[in-house]
């Protein structure tokens, strides 16, 4: 008998604006951390496992790798059906240094974006605001308009939120359309989301997590039902995220080629009613 390989194209699909993509993505934050050819092998083979959304950002380096260049070698030419989300407002200077864009220089941001993955427009941008991993707070008019600007000239396709609230969605999509919030949230991490969670399923904007698998702590109940299916706790918190609404999309960070197989393998995964029920409290 042989063993189907599963494909991220069996979590099914959601339209970011006009873009469609597999619900079961890739974030790129975590390849820069192994070596070059290692994390090169990693993204042709998650685009060969059906993967067409990954997210990246022009500050994820180490002092000899970079995501969006690790992408560009790796990835080009891109194929039709691929989507690159990537992130500004937060930024590095060459040696490493954290910096924040004003509203002018996000262009500069996004330029680099281009200059780096060597495309014309970018498909997706977020603007991401506030420090570390503190929810962004005060006003986001600003900087959006400025992203709403470039996308009006054709620099941007789609524009997203990041580390976001409830009320900077409702002020950004006064300003442009946002078609994706990406917050921190996972089963034991940030459920205090759950509310933003459902408003932007209400509103046809994806919500996509991050840290969905590397921060919520160890619970016998994850575990459990890991058992059950004969997986691992990881792949349990991270397909519980697929489960939260068919807008939700997840974005597992990997440099290793046996965890990139195991995430893609969970995308047709289905939990049942009753270890939702077991997994719910888990805050
Ligand atoms: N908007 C923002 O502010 C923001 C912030 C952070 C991240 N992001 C984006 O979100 C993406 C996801 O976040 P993330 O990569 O930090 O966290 P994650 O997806 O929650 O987890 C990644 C961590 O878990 C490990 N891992 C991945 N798959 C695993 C598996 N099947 N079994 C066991 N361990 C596994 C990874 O290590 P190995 O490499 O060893 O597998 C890594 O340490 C990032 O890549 C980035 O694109 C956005």
């Amino acid at each position: 008998m042989t063993t189907e390989t599963i494909t991220a194209t069996v979590a099914g699909t959601w339209q970011l604006g006009d873009l469609t993509v597999n619900r079961m993505g890739f974030g790129a934050m975590r390849l820069p951390t192994t070596d070059r050819d290692s994390a090169i092998a990693v993204l042709r083979r998650a685009v060969e496992l059906g993967v067409n959304h990954i997210d990246t950002a022009a500050f994820y380096f180490t002092p000899l790798l970079s995501s969006n260049e690790l992408i560009n070698t790796a990835l080009r030419p891109y194929s039709d059906d691929l989507v690159i989300t990537t992130k500004v407002g937060p930024g590095r200077d060459p040696s490493g240094e954290w910096v924040r864009a004003r509203p002018d220089q996000l262009r500069g941001q996004v330029e680099e974006n281009l200059r780096q993955l060597g495309r014309e427009h970018l498909d997706v941008v977020n603007l991401r605001i506030g420090e570390g991993l503190d929810r962004g707070s005060g006003s986001l008019a600003e900087d959006f308009g400025a992203l709403a600007d470039l996308r009006e000239k054709g620099l941007i396709r789609h524009l997203g939120i990041s580390n976001v609230s409830p009320e900077h969605l409702d002020e950004a999509q006064a300003i442009a359309p946002v078609v994706c919030v990406q917050n921190q949230y996972g089963l034991g991490a940030r459920r205090e989301d759950d509310e933003l969670l459902r408003l932007c399923g209400e509103r046809g904007v994806a919500f996509v997590p991050f840290f969905a698998v590397a921060h919520g702590h160890e619970s016998d109940a994850v575990q459990a039902v890991a058992d059950a299916h004969g997986v691992t706790a990881a792949q349990i918190r991270l397909v519980w995220t697929l489960h939260q609404g068919k807008h939700v999309l997840a974005i597992p960070g990997t440099g290793n080629p046996a965890h990139l197989e195991e995430n893609i393998a969970v995308s047709g995964l289905r939990l049942s009613e009753e270890e939702l029920g077991q997994l719910d409290p888990i805050r």
